[in-house]
């Protein structure tokens, strides 16, 4: 388990101070695979470093199990690094060195046996589907090769936990769910996974939960069933979000369903419960964590009672509510 708590750091350069990290508290379980997303320059690496142990946070504290990162002396700092791994942007390979010694090079600084390291790095390669590339050298490869490298090396002092930087952010589509396909399939019991992104398809292909990161704060957080129920949160209209479109006649109305209500004829109900036809004028409906989620906009004619037929929408058990309160420069930017 990862546990952070109020954490801040703060940079001083010569023109200015700059918060990058602002308070952040969080805690992920260990099994769990927990997406961190926000905007260019939101925090995301700065959070990275610290939970690495490669940057000192200004004030806070870092917690992996039982050990305090921020209260480590410089000698239990180093044993504590031993414990989390790091996968970048781009691998950041040794270009000198085959792949097989690539994946050995961590327990070679941790002083393991030639052999025995070896016997480590060919394991974790076979487990990230390059056994057969280990006398390869890392420019023979193509960037998501590459990237699995990476991935094994991160894996070869056994990790309690694992930090991705963007780990897809240079790859293809096809690619990248070739590698979240490959962290979803390295989930254990005894392992935290943090998968830092700027893309919300990484968070729907495969988070069990999410945090919101913006100027250094975090602003929505929880399991990504809970923060998609909410239909006017930030992360529910980014995950489940409706384009904008031409204004139509009437008022609109948007309505969110999961689970077996989103099979339920809702819609039909509503009409026939106002005497009114609703047309449904956009939708989004997608599966996440395990669940169904039907986010959809409706248009109510002039005439009908809107608020009635929100009443009755949320009687069935949906969320609704005016389009126009969500028309905020959040949704916005979702459709953006
Ligand atoms: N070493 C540094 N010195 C001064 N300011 C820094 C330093 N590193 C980061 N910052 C600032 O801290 C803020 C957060 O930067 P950070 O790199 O963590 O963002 P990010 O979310 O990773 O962005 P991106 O998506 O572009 O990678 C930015 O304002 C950045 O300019
Ligand atoms: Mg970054």
């Amino acid at each position: 388990m990862i546990s952070v708590t109020n954490l801040v750091k703060e940079y001083r350069t010569a023109s200015r101070d700059v918060r990058a990290l602002d308070g952040v508290t969080l805690t992920v379980p260990a099994g769990e695979i927990h997406g961190i997303i926000g905007h260019s320059g939101a925090g995301k690496s700065t959070l990275v470093r610290c939970l690495a142990g490669l940057d000192r946070p200004t004030s806070g504290d870092i917690t992996i199990n039982d050990a305090n990162l921020t209260t480590a002396t410089a000698k239990d700092l180093r044993s504590a690094r031993r414990r989390i791994g790091l996968v970048f942007q781009h691998a950041n390979l040794f270009d000198a060195r085959t792949v097989l010694d690539n994946v050995a090079y961590p327990q070679e600084i941790a002083g393991v046996k030639k052999s025995e390291r070896r016997a480590r790095a060919a394991e974790l390669l076979e487990l990230v589907g390059l056994g057969d590339a280990t006398q390869v050298y890392p420019s023979q490869l193509s960037g998501g090769m590459r990237q699995r490298v990476g991935i094994a090396r991160a894996l070869a002092v056994n990790p309690d936990v694992l930090l991705f930087d963007e780990p897809t952010s240079a790859l293809d589509p096809r690619t990248t769910d070739e590698i979240l396909d490959l962290i979803t399939h390295l989930r254990r019991p005894d392992l935290a996974m943090i998968v830092i992104t700027h893309e919300m398809h990484v968070i729907k292909r495969i988070c069990d939960s999410v945090s919101l990161l913006e100027r250094g704060q975090i602003v929505e957080s929880g399991s990504l069933t809970d923060v998609v129920s909410t239909l006017s949160g930030k992360l529910s209209q980014q995950l489940l979000g409706i384009s904008a479109h031409e204004s139509v006649p009437g008022t609109l109305v948007d309505v969110l369903s999961r689970g077996s209500d989103a099979a339920r004829p809702v819609i039909a109900h509503t009409s026939a419960a106002v005497g009114a036809e609703l047309a449904i004028i956009a939708g989004s409906v997608e599966h996440l964590a395990g669940t169904t989620f039907s986010h959809l906009r409706l248009a109510v004619p002039e005439g009908t009672d809107a608020a009635e037929v929100i009443r009755i929408l949320k009687s069935q058990g949906a969320d609704a509510c005016l389009t126009s309160e969500l028309q905020g420069a959040d949704a916005q930017e979702a459709a953006a």
